[in-house]
């Protein structure tokens, strides 16, 4: 059977160079980068030079990487860090209604602990208000939590806006860069973030592995403590493999981010015209400019995502109802709600997310099959 996968924003196949970076720390190097002598030396200059290639995709200095185990864990060092370290000056945090997750939960968890969030809307587009944002800063906030792009849109935010209003504000700025890293320049330190969170397996490395990119100087309480490991910020033996394909994957995207970028765009819009065209009653859900180059999502007027999903599955096609993490759960999708959509193009919502493997044929085979499922399912309804 074809197998198609076009649900990039949830995982990405490893890249066969970062697997080939990868094998030898799994079988001669396998040494502790902590230890001093022959097994660990090497090691760790293996985990120095993949810093160095994560913070030049990202325009950080390498000191400000700090290795993880990926965006979730990322995030909650980020957000839950800032917060016990800042508890003094202030309780008030500022987030959005269509984070990923690991920002809503852990901004939730801080709410059990006293402090206050506030969670700000979007327009039908999926766009922030940055004078809604500006409004919500009070002399009590301490941090603002935001993305860079939707995982579930590809809806890029205005974060530059957002570090510049946190940076004269005096706020610590923690931006979920996961979706962005990879597929679009991201520059950390014109950005003005304090903290930016970034996953590998998004961008053709291992699952497992990620980085905290904490500007010098920023404040924040570790989550995971033990030994003085990543400079005695994130304790725990590295994952030296992950982190070594780690720095070949963000070295790999630094060279081609461009025309990979432009040929994935260009994938994408020929395949939204290739459905607008042949099937009625679509909608694109999100801002139709700023938006991630590799993302699509859209409603089907009366087809139910999964039914769609199913059938496609069937025919060896990989794409997604929402976000990853949402999906299977039945959950409404918090993004789409927070952009005002009814429950039916909610329901009906569809995520399809191009990739470095993907081509024209993948399109082709798509647009061959989905007139005919949908025309199925709604015949059937
Ligand atoms: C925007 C965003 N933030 C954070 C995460 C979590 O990253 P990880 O899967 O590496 O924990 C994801 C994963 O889907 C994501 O899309």
């Amino acid at each position: 059977m074809t197998r198609i996968y076009l649900d990039n924003n949830a995982t990405t196949p490893v890249h066969r160079d970062v697997i080939e970076a990868m094998l030898p720390f799994y079988r001669e190097s396998f040494g502790n980068p902590s230890s001093t002598h022959w097994a660990g030396k090497s090691v760790k200059g293996a985990v120095e030079k993949a810093r160095m290639q994560v913070a030049s995709l990202v325009n950080c200095a390498s000191a400000e990487v700090v290795f993880t185990s990926g965006g979730s864990e990322s995030i909650n060092t980020g957000i839950r860090g800032v917060a016990a370290a800042r508890r003094a000056r202030g309780n008030h945090i500022i987030s959005t209604l269509v984070e990923h997750s690991a920002v809503f939960n852990s901004c939730r968890s801080l709410e059990k602990e006293g402090f206050r969030v506030t969670y700000l809307g979007v327009d039908s587009e999926g766009m922030l208000d940055l004078d809604a944002l500006a409004s919500a800063v009070t002399e009590q906030t301490i941090l603002i939590a935001a993305m860079y792009a939707n995982n579930e849109t590809g809806v890029i935010f205005p974060a530059h806006e957002i570090g510049a209003i946190a940076s004269e504000r005096g706020v610590c700025f923690m931006c979920d860069a996961v979706q962005a890293v990879g597929k679009v320049p991201v520059d950390f330190k014109s950005l003005r973030a304090n903290l930016m969170a970034i996953s590998g397996h998004k961008l053709y490395a291992a699952k497992g592995v990620g980085a905290l990119i904490v500007r010098e100087g920023t404040q924040f309480r570790p989550l995971i403590l033990g030994g003085p490991q990543e400079r005695n910020r994130r304790a725990g033996t590295e994952n030296v493999a992950g982190i070594v394909g780690f720095g070949k994957a963000c070295e790999i995207a630094e060279a081609s981010l461009h025309y990979e970028g432009e040929r994935i765009c260009t994938l994408r819009d020929r395949m939204e015209r290739g459905i607008e065209a042949t099937i009625s009653d679509v909608r694109r859900n999100g801002h139709p400019i700023r938006r991630l180059p590799n993302t699509s999502n859209l409603s089907f007027g009366n087809v139910y995502a999964e039914l769609l999903l199913e059938e496609l599955d069937k025919k060896g096609i990989a794409v997604s109802a929402g976000s990853a993490c949402s999906a299977g759960s039945r959950e409404q999708s918090r993004v789409l709600s927070a952009m005002g959509l009814d429950g039916a193009s909610m329901r009906s919502a569809v995520r399809i997310s191009y990739g470095r493997e993907n081509s024209e044929n993948d399109l082709d085979c798509l647009l061959g099959l989905l007139p005919g499922m949908v025309k199925k399912i709604r015949n059937k309804g």
